[in-house]
């Protein structure tokens, strides 16, 4: 058994774009860390929260299980794994507590350049390699069209050019890479940006305190950042 913790836990990207203004916003909450040598695991000085630095994919998992309490994840994974655990019929135990106000992309349907869109139809019988099977699913359903996806964890925009598939659904920020790629973005699935993530179950009384003033923290600072 875990045993219960008396100290907060938060998830953060290790390595990504998500990573320093995750820590950025919890400093600006008055949170601040002595770092252990290998950078993994930040313990709180100022107040009784503490760092781990993950794979942001891991977010959601590392909550649900009960092994951190907070974390600060890209609403495009988030939404990829409650989508997921919706079409296994199970249900979703982490949910988005607050949206942080950065990290903004769109995870977007992009085409070769040279296709003239004409709508979601197009795209019927066509291959499409994602890195968001689940929510790329659900837009295909709610679109009434039935396409192949091909799950790949990245590097997804060469895909069409290697032949591996026609069209493809993945993030897009400055439109660089789609750019790089000969391929444009036709339709929207998902407005993203970093969000809060936390259990949908109540904290244990142990942490609950600390959760709270954090969220009041977290609120004052959003207010001034508006
Ligand atoms: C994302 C996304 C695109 C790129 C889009 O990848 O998968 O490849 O950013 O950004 P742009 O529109 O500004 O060019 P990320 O950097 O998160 O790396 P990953 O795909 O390896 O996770
Ligand atoms: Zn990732
Ligand atoms: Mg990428």
């Amino acid at each position: 058994m875990t045993p219960v913790r008396d100290r907060l836990r938060v998830a953060i990207q290790k390595n990504g774009r998500l990573s320093e203004p995750a820590r950025a916003l919890l400093a600006s909450c008055g949170l601040s860390w002595r770092e252990s040598p290998d950078k993994l695991f930040c313990y709180g000085e100022s107040a009784p929260v503490d760092l781990l630095l993950v794979r942001d994919d891991d977010i959601p998992g590392l909550i649900a299980s009960g092994l951190c309490d907070l974390g600060v994840v890209g609403r495009n994974v988030l939404g990829e794994q409650m989508s997921d655990l919706r079409a296994a019929n199970r249900d979703a135990s982490v949910s988005e507590l607050r949206a942080l106000g950065f990290g903004g992309c769109k995870l977007s349907i992009a085409v070769p350049n040279d296709w003239t869109w004409t709508g979601p139809a197009m795209l019927s019988g066509k291959r499409l390699a994602t890195s968001y099977p689940a929510l790329l699913r659900d837009w295909l359903d709610a679109n009434n069209v039935q396409a192949d996806i091909v799950e790949l964890s990245g590097s997804v925009e060469i895909a069409p050019r290697l032949g591996q598939a026609d069209a493809i659904c993945d993030l897009v920020s400055s439109g660089a890479t789609l750019a790089a790629n000969q391929l444009k973005p036709v339709e929207d699935i998902l407005q993203s940006e970093a969000v809060l993530a936390g259990p949908v179950r109540d904290f244990d009384p142990a942490l609950a305190g600390i959760a709270e003033m954090l969220l009041r923290r977290l609120d004052g600072v959003m207010k001034i950042r508006d």
